[in-house]
């Protein structure tokens, strides 16, 4: 071996990831984008009933009847939808008995929606490491972090360092993988967590056959455009408990009390609720969603058998006991080729084909960077190492 044979060896790493995308996608005679919404449904004339019949707004059937397909679609009791996924979010924070001063703990390896909602509620993101599987938060490590940290005094988690109440554990479906549901259930029953997931980017996704948001106490869905399902810009937050159910609508709906003209509120709410206008397409977009996940879970596995024989990268594959609806493929950079993260975006992105790192982590960000966290020594190896491939569910036909 000579001197440079490593730095050659890396350099074929790139061509042949550049290979293998374009075998998948044919060539980018116009660039080919990281996730494009498709409309090929009932949009046009749904939205053009809302134009003609007024109903824009707020108030409309489609809001009630989006919510209704969201029940029958993810198994959930309550749908209440809302104006976007971080809306949601914080709802299921507020829902969650969230107060001023807790903890939440969370991990850094998610969009920065989940640390917002944390903080509009004025508590604090406490960060956790992830594992490499689902990419989602480390059940293991997050417990032994507990054990370091915390006791459970009077029924409530208390942070042995801080003194602060830590009040819920928020878990992100990273790019529509299952994250593991029922070990993490476990630590935050364990721990007397309210469990929230952050299934923003896991609609038509499933854990041991219950689709994601059905475990935890609350869940966030997000439709905005880069999403599985869009409704240009919308959420919802799913729950099993009619109570919390009912208190989402009444919250995400101004706190108004039902009367015939009097405008009565009975605590301070938000002006959360998904206009008909969005829900209309959002109606439309659900009902292709099967063919959306089909053509998705299609693409993947040809990215996976194009992947299989490059030795040192891995494509991110659902974790065993979980449908994935594989919103965004992703690739892993391991061995000799960690470190050529950069040279790989560089050359997918001049090829045509939009690659896009990892968000930057939740602690590296200069409004987080004070906040308690664990060792996140996988967060940020993925960090360094992972690629996300153009994932369209039209890529598929
Ligand atoms: C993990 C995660 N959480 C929350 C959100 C927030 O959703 P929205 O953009 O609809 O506010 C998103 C996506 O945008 C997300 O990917």
């Amino acid at each position: 071996m000579t001197a440079s044979t490593p730095l050659l060896q890396r350099d074929v790493v790139v061509d042949r990831v550049l290979a293998a995308t374009r075998a998948v996608l044919g060539d980018a005679i116009q660039p080919i984008a990281l996730h494009e919404p498709e409309f090929r449904g009932r949009e046009w004339d749904y939205v053009k009933e809302c134009i003609d019949t007024g109903w824009v707004s707020s108030v409309g059937s489609f809001v009630d009847r989006f919510e209704r397909d969201l029940c029958a679609y993810t198994g959930a009791a309550h749908a209440v939808a809302t104006s976007n996924g971080t809306a949601a979010l914080h709802i299921c924070l507020l829902l969650a008995g969230v107060r001023a001063g807790d903890e939440v703990l969370m991990p850094a390896l998610t969009f920065i929606a989940t640390a917002n909602a944390v903080s509009y509620v004025s508590a604090v993101p406490h960060f956790v490491d992830s594992e490499t599987v689902s990419l989602g938060v480390d059940p293991v490590k997050l417990d032994a972090r507990l054990r370091d940290t915390a006791r459970v005094i009077d029924g409530v988690c208390i942070n042995q360092r801080t003194g602060a109440p830590i009040r819920a554990l928020v878990v992100m479906h990273v790019f529509g993988h299952p994250a593991d549901l029922a070990a993490l259930d476990e630590v935050a029953r364990r721990w007397r967590l309210v469990l929230i997931e952050d299934a923003a980017e896991s609609l038509g996704s499933t854990y041991r056959g219950r689709h994601t948001g059905n475990v935890g106490r609350l869940a966030a869905l997000s439709f905005n455009g880069n999403k599985v399902v869009t409704t240009g810009g919308g959420g919802a937050v799913l729950t099993n408990d009619a109570a919390l159910g009912r208190r989402a609508k009444h919250l995400t709906t101004t706190a108004r009390t039902p009367h015939r003209w009097s405008f009565l509120h009975d605590e301070v709410g938000y002006n959360y609720r998904l206009p008909n206008l969005n829900a209309a397409l959002g109606c439309a977009q659900l009902e292709q969603l099967p063919s959306f996940v089909e053509r998705k879970r299609r693409l993947a596995e040809r990215y996976r058998e194009a992947f299989a024989s490059i030795g040192g990268v891995r494509f991110v594959v659902e974790p065993p006991g979980t449908a994935s609806n594989y919103w965004l493929n992703a690739i892993v950079l391991e061995g000799d080729h960690v470190g050529r993260r950069d040279a790989l975006l560089a050359a997918l992105n001049d090829a045509g084909y939009m690659a896009r790192p990892l968000w930057t982590l939740m602690h590296r960000l200069p409004m987080y960077t004070d906040c308690p966290r664990d060792d996140l020594a996988v967060a940020e190896q993925l960090e360094a190492r992972l690629v996300n491939v153009p994932s369209s569910a039209k890529l598929a036909g």
